[in-house]
């Protein structure tokens, strides 16, 4: 048993077509989906979620992204998770990702960046269980 982190599939990859290649490159990682949704927030979810954005002048762009279309959400358990599950998706701007990363492969800019992934173990719960109740993760 490894330790848990929190993902979601964003509004652009799910629109391009990339929820299977980007659970494929989650699973082959090493990553076991004990948790997951296709789902779509509500703006006030958004505005919940991301409260931590609230001052940031990307907010409003980030909830009108968020909110436009379905997500995938999961949450992952490996060793390590957190700070593996990073590594995989790759810096927040895909101009920035290194090869081979998530974002470097599926996402369209810095606001559109295809997955989100928890930064802290105590992110990863207060997101987790923000998104599932006990009886959705296994
Ligand atoms: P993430 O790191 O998952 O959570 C915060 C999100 O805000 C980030 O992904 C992007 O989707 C978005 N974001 C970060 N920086 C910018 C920016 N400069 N402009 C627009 N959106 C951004």
């Amino acid at each position: 048993i490894g330790n848990r982190t929190f993902t979601m599939i964003k509004p652009d990859a799910v629109e391009n077509g990339h929820i299977g290649a980007i659970l494929e490159k989650i699973t082959a990682a090493g990553f076991k989906i004990v948790a997951m949704k296709y789902t779509q927030l509500s703006k006030r979810d958004a505005e919940t979620f991301y409260a931590v954005h609230n001052e940031r002048p990307f907010f409003g762009e980030l909830v009108e992204f968020m909110t436009r279309g379905p997500i995938v959400a999961a949450i992952l358990e490996k060793d390590n998770a957190v700070e593996d599950f990073r590594a995989l998706i790759g810096a927040t701007n895909p101009a920035d990702a290194a090869e081979g990363t998530i974002r470097k492969l599926f996402a369209s800019n810095v606001a559109e960046n295809a997955v989100h992934g928890s930064d802290s173990d105590e992110n990863a719960k207060i997101e987790g269980d923000f998104h599932f109740s006990g009886r959705e993760v296994f």
